[in-house]
């Protein structure tokens, strides 16, 4: 078995250029992260197959992409104003705040279901102190929010807030869909984009940061027809956790969250969790929002949110249910359990076993040496060809073969395609053939150039 630390995993998503730390060149950022090349790929492919998934492949489910700046009183009436919070605790010398939380967690204690006055108690009473060694004051409330101001004026009547959820993005336009596209219920809205929340304290890696990428549906429901949307729900994100993206199933736990512990807007809610290796923490979210939103928006705007329903000829609002997803929390939870080191040749070896989907380049083509020009022309054409049928090959002549297999591995590319002296026919019988070499066992079959698009298709 792999030891799999995250100091292996961010090294190598340096290394191969996944994952840099943000404005690294002026010593960083704390808690933002750029995607490189690879990183990007990746990321894209969690998204298209989310998308694939959850919009393309039903009618009920309707793409929208709102702006991250909304009007100020989307966010009071939303309860983020007032609600949108952490506990923080400050080290009364140096300041520095913390998670109440988070400080209770790394002292062996379980927040869930803690208020702030429970925390504030178990703080004091075990005369906790902050990681620099001095003493804490009372534990606050501590709004997540980006503030901003829109236009040249600073005041009042220009604040705004960069979003810190897509969600409030589909409720604002939930009336517009409706009014174009008179769908029936059930039925919903999915968005992907950034989100920004004021961590007080980012950590692990790319886990808990101060800018993401959320994938949300806001899914409608008659009020009392919720619990079986949830339920389908619920096994659909795991569904799409094990099957889409691979990742193993013993590793996904789905748990309930306590009243306590539940968003301000949510009336039942379970958590996918999963086992990073730092432990098992929140990957998904999925909550039962009720009317709340849709409720809260009709009210403050004014405008008539409410829904009719020509079987019945009842008006109403509609209930909420809402599955959330975390894209780079999705992409580390299949980075770290991808990651495998074995030996190969003597030597030790690193490599992502990434299902072919998700892996960011399909197939690497190599002519076996660089300076023999008929090789490279014909490993050429082969690229060429493979190129135009499916994205995300690569071409590779630099070092020798063993060194091209352990750059390809590091990233996960499932197949390396060699045009070899065979290819060119100095056997007869096998020109116009090529070795495919298998990631994961390193073994390589022969097969012929009109075969490799089959091959490597996914
Ligand atoms: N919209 C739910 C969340 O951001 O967690």
């Amino acid at each position: 078995m792999t030891d799999v630390t995250m100091e292996k995993i961010v090294s190598l998503c340096k290394r191969r250029g996944f994952i840099f730390q943000g404005s690294e060149i002026y010593g960083g950022l704390a808690g933002t992260w750029d995607y490189g090349p690879l990183g990007v790929t990746l990321k894209k492919n969690i998204e298209h197959l989310w998308w694939k998934r959850f919009v393309l492949d039903r009618e009920d489910i309707y793409g929208v992409d709102a702006a991250i700046l909304m009007n100020q009183d989307v966010w009071k009436a939303s309860g983020h104003v007032g609600g949108f919070s952490d506990p923080l605790v400050e080290d009364v010398k140096t300041k520095k705040r913390f998670r109440a939380d988070h400080l209770l967690e790394d002292a062996g204690i379980d927040p869930r279901g803690m208020t702030l006055a429970d925390m504030d108690a178990a703080i004091k009473s075990k005369r906790l102190a902050s990681p620099d060694g001095n003493a804490l004051g009372d534990v606050r409330q501590f709004n997540m929010m980006f503030k901003t101001h829109v236009g040249a004026t600073e005041d009042e009547a220009s604040v705004s807030y960069l979003r810190p959820e897509t969600a409030q993005g589909m409720f604002v336009n939930f009336k517009n869909v409706l009014d174009v596209f008179h769908p029936k219920l059930p039925f919903g809205l999915a968005q992907i984009g950034k989100v920004f929340r004021n961590e007080i304290a980012p950590r692990d890696f790319i886990f808990r940061v101060r800018e993401l990428e959320q994938m949300e549906i806001e899914y409608f429901v008659k009020p009392g027809e919720w619990r079986s949307v949830f339920d389908a729900f619920q096994a659909e994100q795991k569904t799409f956790l094990a099957e889409d993206l691979g990742l193993p199933v013993e590793k996904i736990h789905q748990v309930e969250i306590s009243a306590a512990d539940r968003a301000h807007y949510s009336k039942h809610s379970v958590d996918t969790e999963f086992d990073f290796p730092f432990g098992q923490k929140e990957l998904l979210g999925l909550a039962y929002r009720t009317d709340f939103d849709l409720g809260a928006h009709a009210k403050a705007s004014g405008v008539d949110l409410s829904y009719y329903d020509e079987e019945t000829k009842e008006r109403f609002i509609p209930h909420c249910i809402e599955p959330t997803f975390g894209v780079g929390r999705l992409l580390l939870a299949v980075i770290a359990s991808a990651y495998r080191e074995d030996e190969q040749g003597g030597e030790v070896r690193t490599y992502l076993a990434l299902a072919p989907r998700v892996a960011p380049i399909k197939a690497a083509v190599f002519p076996l040496l660089r300076n023999k020009p008929e090789l490279v022309a014909k490993a050429r054409e082969v690229y060429a060809m493979l190129k135009k049928q499916v994205p995300h090959i690569v071409w590779d002549d630099n070092g020798n073969i063993g060194k091209r297999y352990r750059r390809q591995d590091e990233i996960g590319t499932p197949a390396c395609i060699t045009i070899d002296f065979d290819t060119l026919g100095e056997k007869p019988e096998l020109k116009d053939t090529v070795t495919v070499r298998d990631r994961d066992t390193g073994s390589q079959e022969r097969i012929s150039i009109s075969d490799l698009v089959m091959r490597i298709r996914v």
